[in-house]
């Protein structure tokens, strides 16, 4: 490089990241699987590409001054990207987040200068208390700010049209048949599935849902059904509510995955593939698993993995945090006919070896 070059910024750097075909990972499955790997952005995750979308076009369109506030409700990714380009841009940072959030995000949104406020994870989106209300309050009570709201803001899918969704299709050249990403807001694969079906209509777009969240129904039947909470340990898969960030007229189905199953795939995959991903890859790649041996022979599916696995390291790659899930001992028989059907289908899971 030639010093007197204009500097590449840290901004720059967003996007472009990696496809990663997992070929030892689904090492018998009839398809080859790829990998759209998030974790390769400066912040880790895919929510750079929402951050930098949103903060650059409020400066733009001039509603972001210089040294202004921005707000955000985050489980903890996009808090991190925002605080990121609050510093390499000069904003004031601050951050309502849920109390599900592993402590090492919370640690790495302050270190990066954010100011953080936990709230309860299981209240209703409408309680006073929740991160949505909380992020409306503390927007309002800063005047001049800007508030993300990535929930409910359409340039969060728009961000992943213009980016992501272009990159994969090009990574691709244009072969992909299926594409698998979770749904949390729902940016991601509303945003890369709208991309995709404009250049291909024939392409299926694949909802990753949790288990204890309303998404899969509600795309079924169009019913928001409390009747299929319940609380979940995984982090950015599902939802208790619909947002407007999600468009499920590009959607064509969702597929429920567990925290368990989402726990032990995570973990396999630096095993196996020496690639260190998120709670939520084990998530988009256990629907994968379901999914893989129903596709066509000439399938090219890929899977999008959202964030890098450090910042769960109290969590599911900690093994005392398996045992007080009661995942790695004291197996349940429902948890037990997991566990078997995972290692029949596709893998012979070495870290759960040892399970009687
Ligand atoms: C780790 C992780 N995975 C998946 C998602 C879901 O992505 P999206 O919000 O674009 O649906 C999120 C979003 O919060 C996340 O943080």
């Amino acid at each position: 490089m030639n010093l007197n070059d204009k500097p590449t910024t840290l901004v720059q750097t967003i996007g472009h990241t990696p496809m990663i075909p997992l070929d030892k990972f689904f090492h018998n499955s009839p398809v080859r699987v790829f990998a759209k790997v998030e974790s390769y952005n400066p912040g880790h995750s895919m929510k750079d590409r929402v951050a930098r979308h949103i903060i650059e076009e409020a400066e733009k369109d001039g509603r972001l001054k210089p040294g202004a506030t921005i707000v955000e409700t985050t489980s903890g990714n996009t808090g991190y990207s925002i605080a990121m380009l609050c510093a390499l841009k000069g904003y004031r940072c601050i951050l309502a987040v849920n109390s599900k959030c592993a402590a090492e995000k919370l640690q790495v949104l302050r270190a990066m200068g954010a100011e953080v406020h936990v709230c309860p994870a299981n209240v209703p989106p409408t309680h006073p208390e929740s991160y949505y209300s909380t992020g409306a309050r503390l927007a309002k009570e800063n005047p001049g700010s800007i508030y993300v709201n990535q929930y409910f803001n359409p340039k969060n899918s728009e961000s992943y049209y213009l980016s992501a969704g272009p990159e994969i299709w090009e990574q691709t050249e244009g072969k992909i048949t299926h594409f698998f990403a979770c749904s949390g807001t729902g940016g991601t694969v509303s945003g890369i599935g709208r991309y995709l079906k404009e250049k291909n209509p024939n392409i299926e777009v694949i909802g990753v849902d949790a288990v204890g969240s309303i998404l899969k129904k509600y795309k079924e039947t169009g019913i928001i059904d409390p009747n299929e909470l319940q609380p979940y340990r995984m982090e950015g898969v599902g939802k208790n509510m619909i947002p407007s960030a999600t468009d499920f007229s590009v959607i064509d189905r969702f597929v429920k995955v567990n925290d368990y199953e989402s726990a032990l795939v995570a973990r396999l995959l630096p095993q196996i593939e020496g690639l260190m991903c998120g709670y939520s890859s084990g998530s988009a790649l256990s629907a994968v698993i379901k999914e893989v041996f129903k596709l066509p022979k000439n399938a090219v599916p890929v899977v999008l993995l959202p964030d890098h696995g450090e910042r769960y390291m109290s969590k599911i790659f900690d093994d005392k945090w398996m045992e007080s899930q009661q995942w790695l001992n004291d197996v349940t028989p429902e948890v037990k006919a997991q566990l078997n059907y995972l290692k029949a289908e596709y893998l012979v899971f070495r870290s759960v070896e040892t399970i009687k």
